[in-house]
């Protein structure tokens, strides 16, 4: 095996694929990324996260190691993304953010894993989106920070074995079930994030507003966390838009009628639910009964992508009790019609059961 070194390759890369800096997260200025928490202290929830992750990080630096490889998984927008820009900050490390979906070719992962420096953090968003092909660079890139590449065609071809620095890679997934065992063995810490409490969504609210430099009441803090559907990227966007019409129609402070008043012409209703949720769940009952019905039926039916319907709209509808998933598809529980004002039929007893 030959040990080859590609400094040229590697800068043509790096310009390519420029290296973030933690403190730079806000690399597309987006407003979620300009708000997000750079340290644990700001990073409001997931507390045994938090108190598992000082921890292991202390650990690292006091063995002068790279961390553990990290896999986060949960529903979208609970902060995995934050989580790692955290990690990487307070680890005093670069940070490169990736997805799965932009992995298509094999050199698109081997120019990001060769571009990587001591220590650095890889993040690789919808991990279980990753290609076989890539998959199998990856493996033993993780474990022993090598990248076996072959060259040349068959009776010529060639092994070259690559020395990869020492890298830690943060994966994050919406669908942990989805990543193959042999990925998922290969990661040291494996965490789910959970949906936030009020409390939290209360904290995450009056700290962004205190960023967007917008009064609000405990109230109206509360009222906004409570629509919020236990996820702080909803919460943000939802400070935004109550902000604009506190600032358009009232006098500029967000206090609890302001916003109510203010979600409910953006009809986002007092569990959160918005004008897709409320469609999925009038769907089952009106065309099918309260189910069950298949998801691919209801995203055809709603004119949605399955994977929206799985990722977005699902896990909060099922967390909070409203939507049930059977073998045979999805049912709206009583809790779900009692949510909407209808009326479940009455159970009849059928001689062949429920099933
Ligand atoms: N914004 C998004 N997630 C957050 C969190 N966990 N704490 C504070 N602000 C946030």
């Amino acid at each position: 095996m030959a040990i080859i070194s590609d400094d040229e390759g590697i800068r043509k890369r790096e310009k390519k694929n420029p290296i973030i800096k933690p403190e730079n997260i806000e690399y597309d200025n987006t407003f979620e990324n300009s708000i997000r928490p750079k340290d644990f202290d700001s990073y409001i929830g997931q507390s045994s996260l938090k108190e598992t992750l000082k921890i292991t990080l202390e650990a690292a630096k006091k063995r002068g190691k790279p961390l553990d490889h990290l896999l986060f998984y949960g529903p979208p927008g609970l902060g995995k993304t934050t989580i790692a820009g955290v990690i990487a900050a307070q680890m005093g490390v670069e940070i490169r953010i990736t997805s799965a979906p932009a992995l298509e070719r094999p050199r698109d992962i081997i120019g990001i894993l060769m571009s990587l420096k001591g220590g650095e953090i890889l993040f690789i968003d919808e991990i279980h989106r990753l290609n076989k092909v890539a998959e199998e660079i990856l493996y033993p890139a993780m474990e022993d920070f090598t990248l076996d590449m072959t060259t040349g065609k068959s009776q010529t071809a060639k092994t070259l074995r690559v020395p990869l620095p020492k890298f830690t890679l943060i994966g994050a997934t919406t669908k942990a079930g989805e990543l193959s065992s042999p990925l998922r063995d290969r990661f040291g810490m494996i965490h789910r994030l959970e949906f936030y409490t009020i409390e939290e969504l209360t904290k995450v609210v009056h700290r962004t507003a205190k960023i967007l430099e917008v009064e609000v009441t405990e109230g109206g803090a509360k009222a906004i966390a409570m629509r919020s559907r236990g996820t702080p990227r909803i919460a943000n966007r939802l400070v935004k838009r109550v902000s604009d019409f506190a600032i358009v129609k009232y006098d500029g402070v967000i206090d609890e009628n302001v916003a109510n008043e203010s979600l409910d012409i953006l009809k986002i209703d007092k569990y959160g639910l918005d004008t897709t949720d409320r469609a999925l769940l009038n769907l089952i009952i009106e065309k099918y009964d309260g189910g069950p019905v298949g998801v691919e039926t209801i995203a055809a039916a709603l004119s949605e992508d399955v994977r929206t319907i799985e990722d977005v709209c699902e896990p909060y509808l099922l967390q909070a009790g409203f939507l049930q998933r059977t073998p045979r598809g999805r049912k709206v529980s009583p809790e779900g019609y009692r949510h909407l004002g209808i009326k479940m039929p009455s159970l009849q007893t059928s001689l062949f059961g429920d099933e």
